[in-house]
């Protein structure tokens, strides 16, 4: 099984901390490529062993922990100092301060063969690697895609050698914790402890089991850029082809869920305050069953049983006819894949509650793979660039109705997939093509042929839908002006882009120099019904007033007042992501 908790011994000394950050900036100011690769120095740890368990050891862990907290007593007071002298590495992948070969050493090498023997005594998996004392500041594993694309297999030895023989100070040998690998960090920016030993007073303190069996999460809209539009399989929501979105930023749009664990009769879901059983729900059903038939962490029938409660709220309004089905069924997966620690890709949880949440399980931009395979097992979300790729990139959603559709997607692409010739031509003669430009276009940050893809695309889905029988609109007229005030403002060069979903709301994208262009052009064209900007945009009035005298104007195109109901500014921003209950 894989590690999924371990001991520590925290490193919170704030000299060595404030030395472990000048290390890093000092590598980062010789070369910001290695920058992925820095651990947090709020984490800083020894870690003693790594153990993957199930809940159902913690009875065991605890036994196992009070035990080992009579028997040190013999051997370390609390006062005992490890001095971190140097730095020394793992092949050159793992980067770590080593720790002077003193007394403090042996007793620490003393306390973990204590920890090992009780553990196996009490049948607690540990992790059996020869135990070198070292604090990570540096790992190739923290971010392996990133340095694999930058052909980074190791840190040379020139960036690190003039800190090679420091001193980076000390820390006692205080207190030892059970920390969780896979829940989010504590405010202070540490692992979540489980259970620890206080090794001055001899105490062992364990938190309730219960306060694992509860986890949050924030999950993101996101935006096709390459459309999906049609399923080969209406059960596990897989695609006809494969499709590439930008995550929108959560502090604008998002869903926060929060799952409990409990002795329920039921599995209940409370959406924006109103509750109702999940039975009722046949994408939830399949969300919890997956989560269940693949949990690691649960051994024994009652605890497989256990009912979730699930409380999800939007940050915007429900039913405005923004898509919160993808930031739900994200933030679901997110929660129930971490709770029931299930052993598959997150992002197929989400893909079985709505196919295009799998996508907003990664920030930046990301491609949901069609896969082949019938079971859907290859058919997941994987991340093509980070939200901190393109900084210029910027988005403007234009609500343009507030109705739900009218045609749900499912129905829709099911009438498409019966129906319309065009759609086959789509998925067999264009899509590969666009795919291969468009990750071209994000990889090379080419704005132009990013932004031409993904107007053609959202005109082709269209498209697709007028060529369905009987025809689908998504699109009203004040859809139509905005594309065709895009058009104008695009006449000499490409400097936005449109993009449309299963309804008439815009999604614009931009870049940043002519953000205030576009903006100053939209709101002369399509004003407030009132004076009221606080609520028509996320800006400040002032910055809405620098803009005049920006705007673009063009013959032929009316403005028009009351069109939109508001206007949402953001940009690119990180996928689902664990937060503190
Ligand atoms: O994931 P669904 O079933 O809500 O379908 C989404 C379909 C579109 O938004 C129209 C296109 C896409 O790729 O997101």
């Amino acid at each position: 099984m894989k590690p999924n908790y371990f001991i520590s011994l925290r490193v919170c000394s704030q000299e060595v901390l404030k030395n472990v950050s000048m290390l890093q900036k000092n590598i980062s100011d010789q070369n910001s490529d290695y920058d992925p690769g820095f651990v947090d120095p709020r984490t800083a740890h020894l870690t003693l062993g790594v153990m993957g368990l199930k809940t159902c050891d913690f009875a065991n862990v605890f036994s196992a922990m009070e035990n080992v907290t009579t028997k040190v007593k013999e051997i370390i007071t609390g006062d005992e100092i490890l001095h971190f002298d140097g730095l020394a590495n793992f092949g050159g992948e793992v980067l770590y301060l080593s720790v002077k070969k003193d007394d403090s050493y042996q007793r620490l090498l003393s306390l973990v063969e204590i920890f090992k023997t009780t553990f196996v005594q009490y049948n607690v998996p540990w992790n059996d690697e020869v135990f070198t004392p070292h604090v990570t500041v540096w790992k190739l594993s923290k971010n392996f895609s990133y340095f694999k694309k930058k052909k980074i297999k190791k840190i040379p030895k020139d960036l690190i050698s003039i800190s090679l023989n420091s001193y980076f100070g000390f820390q006692k040998i205080d207190q030892i914790s059970l920390c969780s690998i896979n829940h989010s960090k504590e405010q202070d920016g540490y692992y979540k402890v489980i259970a620890f030993i206080d090794l001055k007073t001899g105490d062992f303190t364990n938190n309730k089991l219960e306060s694992f069996l509860k986890v949050a999460a924030l999950a993101p809209v996101n935006i096709a850029v390459i459309k999906y539009w049609g399923k080969r399989s209406e059960e596990l929501n897989l695609p006809l082809n494969s499709s590439i979105s930008v995550t929108l930023h959560s502090d604008d749009l998002c869903t926060k869920t929060e799952i409990t664990l409990g002795d329920g009769e039921d599995d209940i879901i409370c959406l924006n305050g109103i509750e109702e059983s999940v039975s009722k729900n046949p994408r939830l059903k399949r969300c919890l069953k997956i989560v269940r038939e693949h949990s690691k962490k649960f051994c024994s029938k009652e605890e497989k049983s256990k009912k979730c409660k699930i409380v999800s709220t939007n940050n915007f309004p429900t039913g405005a006819g923004l898509a919160s089905s993808a930031s739900g069924y994200a933030c679901l997966a997110k929660c129930l894949g971490t709770v029931y620690d299930a052993y598959i890709d997150h992002s197929i949880i989400a893909r079985l509650g709505s196919g295009s949440a799998c996508r907003s399980m990664y920030g930046g931009f990301v491609k949901w793979q069609k896969g082949e395979l019938s079971d859907g097992t290859d058919s997941i979300a994987v991340q093509v660039a980070s939200e901190n790729h393109w900084h210029g990139l910027r988005v403007l959603i234009l609500v343009v109705s507030s109705q739900e559709k009218s045609i749900s997607s499912t129905e829709g692409m099911r009438r498409s997939v019966k129906s319309s010739p065009f759609l086959q031509y789509r998925v067999e003669q264009c899509v590969d093509e666009r795919l291969k430009l468009m990750e071209e276009a994000i990889q090379s940050q080419n704005f132009e042929l990013f932004a031409e893809i993904t107007m053609k695309e959202s005109n082709q889905l269209h498209a697709v839908c007028q060529d369905t029988y009987p025809p689908i609109i998504y699109m009203n007229s004040i859809s139509h002006e905005i594309v065709q005030l895009i058009t104008a403002f695009n006449d000499q060069k490409i400097k936005a882009a449109y993009t449309f979903d299963a309804g008439p709301n815009a999604v614009l994208f931009t870049l940043e120099e002519y953000y205030d262009e576009l903006l100053a052009t939209l709101l002369n064209y399509f004003p407030p019904t009132n004076s009221n900007l606080e609520n028509y945009i996320n800006h400040t009035s002032s910055y809405i007033h620098s803009l005049t005298g920006k705007e673009k104007m063009f013959d032929g195109i009316q403005p028009h007042s009351s069109a939109l109901i508001k206007i949402i500014s953001t940009k690119p921003g990180p996928g689902a992501h664990l937060v503190s209950n």
